[in-house]
């Protein structure tokens, strides 16, 4: 059974760049080599994360994310069971106002979420839209 969950959260206020930048890399490498697809985008003190595959693999993983010290009020959008996984690979990014920020990655990001269920979709954009609001 595939498997996908969606949350928000604040970054620790001690959080430096090269710290998020650890996570984000951690996060691509094993879920890369764990078959686990989605997106982790950290933005102006927060992240949005969707994390598909084996549901007791994104269970496992969820509750190693939240047990993570280095964030906090962790939101769940969704959880649920999914048919197919909609993400093609796994990205983790910055999205910022600063050079970090890469304008097609975004594009890319939002196009992944039209082919999401509508039900979802709904939601997951209006907070991508919200949490990029800076950049725009
Ligand atoms: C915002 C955030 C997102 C994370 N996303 C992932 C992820 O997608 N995959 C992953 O393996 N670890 C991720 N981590 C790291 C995990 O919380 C945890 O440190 C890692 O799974 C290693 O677990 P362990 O220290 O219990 O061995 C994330 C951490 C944070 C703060």
């Amino acid at each position: 059974m595939k498997y996908a969950i969606s949350y928000v959260s604040t970054a620790s206020s001690n959080l430096g760049e090269e710290e998020i930048q650890k996570i984000l890399d951690y996060s691509r490498n094993w879920n890369m080599d764990h078959h686990i697809t989605g997106i982790l985008l950290y933005s102006e003190g927060n992240f949005f994360q969707v994390l598909e595959g084996e549901k007791q693999l994104v269970e496992e993983l969820f509750k190693r994310i939240k047990n993570d010290a280095r964030h906090y009020d962790i939101i769940k959008i969704f959880s649920k069971d999914i048919v197919e996984e909609r993400f093609t690979g796994y990205k983790a990014d910055f999205i910022s106002v600063d050079s970090r920020y890469r304008e097609n990655d975004l594009t890319t990001y939002l196009a992944q979420i039209d082919k999401l269920n509508p039900g979802i979709q709904t939601s997951v954009k209006y907070i991508l839209k919200n949490f990029s609001e800076g950049i725009k």
